[in-house]
């Protein structure tokens, strides 16, 4: 075991970092008064209900409920575990993190001993291709040049069936490691030998540019399977990982462009021609945990894949995998090659421009997404395009809140005349007419209305006319109007939250848990309704106490023209 890191560097580490740097580097964030806003990381939204406080040192999603300090962001985040995140943020501060009890040797077994080891792997492999007069033909043949093989640590497995377990498994522990990091298998009678043999090896690293696997490729074809992965370990999720982003993000600053091709030599191609911004899946298919991996890397995200049937339907699971996560600010592009061609073979012919230009000319994903669906149907025909429709609601359904899914049901609507949502259907005037309730109650109803749906605010019209009814809660209702406007996009917890030292706080987040979510349409009337009653109350009371002032002989010449005026509109006094 590694030693306990003590709580008192948990303190002092916390109070070295500042919890709004830590997150911005990772998740762009937005000054929102004494705070930082987002959409939050951990889950899909169109609108920020994420909130870092610089003062508290802590996050907090409105949205979803996730909260806690620097330490708990990096877990969930970059999902380390504690002592990892620790480890992580003591490092970003220069810090070193101390541990208690056992000693420094028992210290680096577990987790790190399988980095190491697996690290040891890679150099061993490393140190073999030389050795080898195959293995460097091959890699000649296929045309890595020597900085490529450094930089992809690409080695050779050589053959026999203990050259690793001899290397780096002296000792029983080691021999449990290595079965650990996949490097063994078993025999039915239980013996242990190399996974890889005979194979030139890339490893694979993750997110911090440790090696968690390898893959191995055969020289011949006759010699087994083409590629050899490691097996799932407790540090490998193919899943999850992406061949080359270490390299990538090495390689860029700043990106705002990722290829995802289909193999690791096509990814080796790529960086070697001058386009380091090329990852692979390990023999998988794009998972929605790839596509969001791809999308913290870089806004656009570019699927290349073989023309054939089946890079065709391995593009579409990556339409499929990437669609929950194209929040606005994503784009998601499609590049099919040429039949029997790869982005290896390609690059070779045409060059890095040559396949540039391929890139620029991708197809954006809305283009696939309905040639796809409508390929085999007639839009000229009623039935064609209720079909098109009926595969492309659902579909659209699971893109996150936003401006492009708005543009994606428009566009469906545009080539079927089909709805994408209910909920944009006009104002049933009727509803303006609702039965009248009383005073103190139509202000709630106005806040209550309003919490339900706070991006109302911007249509309320200015100068606000209910200001003028002299009733409780009516500086309230223009004060969370205006706060709603400065906010686009707020959701009604955080416009709550704006209220926290107000006295008026309590009411409100009652008003708040007795919210019923209804038809947004009925809310939006409900709201509109009674700013509408409110301002005729105004004028009713207004030429009442002109009225009365009358009575007494003390008008003013404009009290008396406004007077007259009020009498004019003839506005009549609700039921009480
Ligand atoms: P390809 O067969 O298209 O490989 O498989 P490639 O990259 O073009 O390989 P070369 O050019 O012949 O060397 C694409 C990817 O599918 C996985 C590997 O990740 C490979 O890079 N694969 C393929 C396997 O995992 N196992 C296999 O047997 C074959
Ligand atoms: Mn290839």
């Amino acid at each position: 075991m590694r030693g306990r890191i003590p709580d008192s560097f948990i303190d002092e580490l916390l109070a070295r970092v500042d919890i709004v740097d830590v997150i911005e580097r990772r998740v762009p964030l937005k000054k929102a008064g004494r705070e930082w806003t987002a959409c939050c990381p951990f889950h899909n939204e169109r609108t920020p209900s994420f909130y870092v406080s610089p003062a508290k040192q802590f996050f907090h999603c409105f949205g979803c409920g996730a909260h806690g300090s620097a330490v708990k962001f990096l877990m969930d985040y970059e999902r380390l575990e504690f002592p990892d995140a620790v480890e992580e943020l003591a490092q970003s501060v220069g810090l070193t993190v101390p541990r208690e009890g056992g000693d420094d040797r028992v210290q680096r077994e577990d987790k790190t001993d399988l980095y190491a080891l697996l690290d040891a792997a890679a150099g061993w492999y490393e140190k073999e291709l030389p050795k080898n007069a195959d293995a460097q033909a091959y890699c000649k043949k296929r045309g890595l040049d020597a900085q490529t093989i450094q930089r992809f640590r690409i080695g050779w497995a050589p053959a026999g069936f203990d050259g690793v377990i001899k290397a780096l498994g002296g000792s029983d522990r080691r021999m449990q490691l290595l079965n650990e990091a996949g490097m063994v298998a078993s025999s039915e009678r239980g013996s242990r030998y190399d996974r890889f043999r005979e194979r030139l090896m890339f490893p694979i690293l993750d997110r911090r540019g440790r090696v968690i696997a390898f893959g191995g490729r055969v020289l011949q074809s006759d010699q087994g399977p083409k590629y050899l992965n490691s097996p799932e370990t407790p540090l490998f999720h193919k899943g999850r990982e992406l061949f080359a982003l270490w390299q990538v993000k090495q390689a860029n600053a700043s990106l705002t462009r990722i290829v995802v091709v289909e193999g690791y030599m096509d990814v080796i191609a790529m960086h070697q021609a001058g386009l380091p911004i090329a990852v692979a899946t390990l023999g998988t298919a794009t998972t929605p945990e790839h596509t969001e991996v791809l999308f913290r890397a870089a806004p656009d995200v570019v699927f290349c894949f073989d023309g054939d049937r089946a890079g065709r339907a391995a593009a579409w699971k990556a339409l499929e995998a990437a669609l929950p996560r194209l929040r606005d600010g994503r784009q998601a592009y499609f590049l099919f090659l040429p039949d029997g061609e790869d982005p290896d073979t390609l690059i070779r012919k045409e060059g890095k421009d040559g396949f540039e230009k391929r890139l620029k000319a991708a197809t954006p994903l809305s283009e696939y997404f309905f040639g796809e669906l409508a390929h085999d149907v007639d839009t000229a025909s009623l039935d064609g395009r209720a079909r098109l429709a009926e595969r492309a609601r659902p579909l659209i359904a699971r893109l996150p809140d936003g401006a492009f899914r708005d543009l994606m049901a428009q566009e469906l609507e545009k080539r079927t005349g089909a709805r994408a949502t209910l909920d944009t259907l006009p104002a049933p005037r009727s509803a303006l007419q609702r039965p009248t309730v009383a005073q103190r109650s139509l202000v709630r109803s106005a806040i209550a209305s309003l919490l339900a749906q706070p991006g109302m605010a911007d249509q309320v019209e200015r100068p606000y006319g209910f200001l003028r009814l002299d009733k409780p809660g009516v500086e309230l209702l223009a004060e969370l109007i205006d706060t709603a406007r400065s906010r686009p996009g707020i959701n009604p917890a955080v416009l709550v939250e704006h209220f926290a030292e107000r006295p008026e706080y309590p009411a409100l987040q009652k008003l708040m848990a007795a919210l019923v979510v209804g038809e947004p349409e009925a809310q939006r009337a409900e709201f509109f309704g009674a700013l509408q009653r409110m301002e005729e109350q105004a004028v009713i009371q207004r030429r009442d106490w002109l009225t009365a002032k009358s009575r007494d002989g003390t008008l003013d010449s404009a009290e008396k023209a406004e007077l007259r005026e009020l009498l004019a509109r003839r506005v009549t006094t609700p039921p009480a």
